[in-house]
């Protein structure tokens, strides 16, 4: 990396590859791209590392077929494609997931190579885990359901002299003059600046702080999709947001909010309501253990019935739960709950962006030069509903490809005339006004009157001058509940997480993926 400074007030630097995120995606990309021997630099806009990412967070595990030695229940890449395929409710590109799939063992072999742990049921074999949609127990974990930390410690630790910069935000792509990436305008704690590269990756993570509680970190407001829509880029799918069917319920509670992981029910625990009825009974061959889109669909639609305000988890038949659960076991007694002794009530809450920016297997954008992994872009692994535990696998897998692709890309590319870029002027709606009108009109069930309702709030918000991290964050919202919101309203029929009270069949005509074009986000 060379440091220089520039003129109108503004530091540059300059790197071959600059990463924005620290979590599975962008630390397997950084990773690779600094293997093949290009100057790396990391963005992060979390102040400190511990608990920024979502990935810190996951419990269940990594979706992974094992080779045929390791298993003895007939699992198979292909089985793992079907249920992937089948969850995506006719959305996914089954070569995207195949791709993806097929290359899941050698990453998280790497992975162990760089000294992750995952639990064993006897020595030399990793305990498999089921989760929703998935016909075999295929899930493997660490810490019992910790293992995202697990994931990220790894991770952090072979980045561990990689060239990390907290409390940076990336405010806006910088492109050249023949529309390549040339880079990234910054706001830190030295004022605006701009990190010079010829290759950019976004892997900004989710985007669950659209919604008043969700299980993502604060940092989750969709950054990357509204940065690449800034740029002109192509997003698509973002009307299929997952709402994972077990958040903990507290009433009024807001932000970020203790997931049950699915594990639970893949190992036996059973969602009833509040008078002890079986809520998914009738509704899936795979009961509790149905795609997540349709557990969640089922429980809003018993709460509609009931009036209750939330469904419980009955984990009480699990014999060894905290041993095994540890993180829910915490969660539960935090909020004064013993799952042991008590079922755990439950919502579903904004969990995962099946959407995002378009880019093929190797996080190739439509701009030269810009990479997207992760949670903030749209493969085609997931189509309209992401099978469990496949997030923490695609960002693996895609993370290290991209970082490999963006070293490729920034040992050969000539950079072109950059023009210098200043404090962008975005629309800005009150956070709490669009995360409202969002919990409200795009949460699990949506009406044409509702998304109407959720534009004429946001299109109200009014522009001005980016100058914080804050607002920041509610542009990049503002932007990306733009997005949602016209996704839903084209989208109408119901299919995966996306479901309209105004039609509520499957269209098949409607069996495809919108591409919004960015003028939709209102940017
Ligand atoms: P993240 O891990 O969220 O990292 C995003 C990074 O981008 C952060 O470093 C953030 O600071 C940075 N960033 C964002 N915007 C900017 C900006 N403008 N400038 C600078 N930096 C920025 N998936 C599974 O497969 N298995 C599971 O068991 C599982 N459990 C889950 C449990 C929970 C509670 C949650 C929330 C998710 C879970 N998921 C699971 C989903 C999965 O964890 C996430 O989809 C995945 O970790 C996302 O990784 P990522 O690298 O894309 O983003
Ligand atoms: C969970 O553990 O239930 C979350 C898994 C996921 O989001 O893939």
């Amino acid at each position: 990396m060379n440091p220089s400074c520039g003129g109108a007030g503004i530091w540059r630097q300059r790197a071959d590859v600059v990463v924005v995120g620290t979590g599975v995606a962008g630390l397997a990309a950084a990773l690779a791209a600094h293997r093949r021997g290009r100057s790396v630099v990391l963005l992060s806009k979390a102040p400190q590392g511990e608990g920024s990412t979502a990935t810190f967070y996951a419990q269940g595990g990594i979706a992974v077929v094992l080779p045929d030695a390791f298993h003895d229940d007939g699992d198979s890449v292909d089985a793992h494609v079907a249920d992937t395929v089948a969850a995506g409710a006719g959305l996914c590109d089954p070569v995207a997931v195949r791709s993806i799939v097929a290359d899941g063992y050698r990453a998280v072999t790497e992975l162990v190579g760089e000294g992750a742990h995952f639990d064993e049921s006897t020595p030399g074999h990793w305990s498999l885990t089921r989760e929703g949609g998935h016909s075999r127990r295929r899930i493997i974990h660490s810490g019992g359901d910790a293992t995202g930390a697990e994931v990220q410690r790894t991770l952090n630790h072979a980045a561990a002299t990689l060239d990390i910069r907290r409390d940076h935000v990336a405010l806006e792509l910088v492109l050249d003059d023949a529309g390549a990436v040339s880079g990234v305008l910054v706001l830190s704690g030295d004022g605006l600046g701009v990190l010079h590269a010829s290759s950019v990756i976004l892997a900004t993570g989710g985007l669950g702080h659209l919604y008043q509680a969700t299980t993502n970190p604060d940092g989750s407001t969709g950054d990357g999709v509204a940065l690449a829509m800034w740029a002109g880029l192509p997003v698509s799918d973002l009307e299929f947001i997952q709402f994972h069917p077990t958040m903990l319920f507290d009433q009024g509670s807001t932000g970020r909010r203790p997931l049950i992981t699915e594990a639970l029910r893949g190992e036996g625990a059973k969602l009833v309501d509040a008078r002890g009825n079986p809520v998914t009974a009738g509704v899936h061959p795979m009961g509790d253990l149905a795609p997540r889109d349709v557990v969640a669909a089922a429980i809003e639609a018993r709460l509609a019935e009931t009036g209750d305000p939330c469904v419980f988890l009955d984990a009480r038949g699990i014999a060894d739960l905290p041993a095994r659960f540890p993180t829910v076991t915490a969660a539960c007694h935090d909020a004064g709950i013993d799952p042991t002794r008590q079922p755990i009530p439950v919502v579903p809450g904004a969990h995962y962006s099946c959407g995002g920016v378009v880019t093929d297997v190797h996080g190739r954008t439509a701009i030269d030069g810009l990479f997207a992994a992760g949670e903030v872009a749209r493969t085609g692994m997931h189509g309209a509903n992401r099978l469990a535990s496949n997030s923490l696998l695609e960002g693996l897998v895609v993370g290290g490809r991209a970082g490999a692709a963006a070293a490729e890309h920034a040992q050969t590319s000539r950079p072109g005339r950059v023009v210098t870029p200043s404090a962008p002027q975005r629309p800005v709606a009150s956070r709490a006004e669009l995360q409202r009108a969002m919990t409200r009109h795009a949460s699990v069930v949506r009406t044409g009157t509702g998304l109407a309702e959720l534009v004429d709030v946001l299109d109200a918000a009014p522009a001005r001058t980016i100058k914080s991290h804050r607002d920041f964050e509610d542009a990049a919202l503002t932007a990306v509940a733009k997005a949602v919101a016209a996704a839903a309203q084209a989208r109408t029929e119901s299919r995966g997480c996306h479901h309209r009270a105004d039609f509520p069949a499957t269209d098949p005509a409607q069996a495809f993926s919108r591409t919004l074009v960015p003028e939709v986000a209102g940017s």
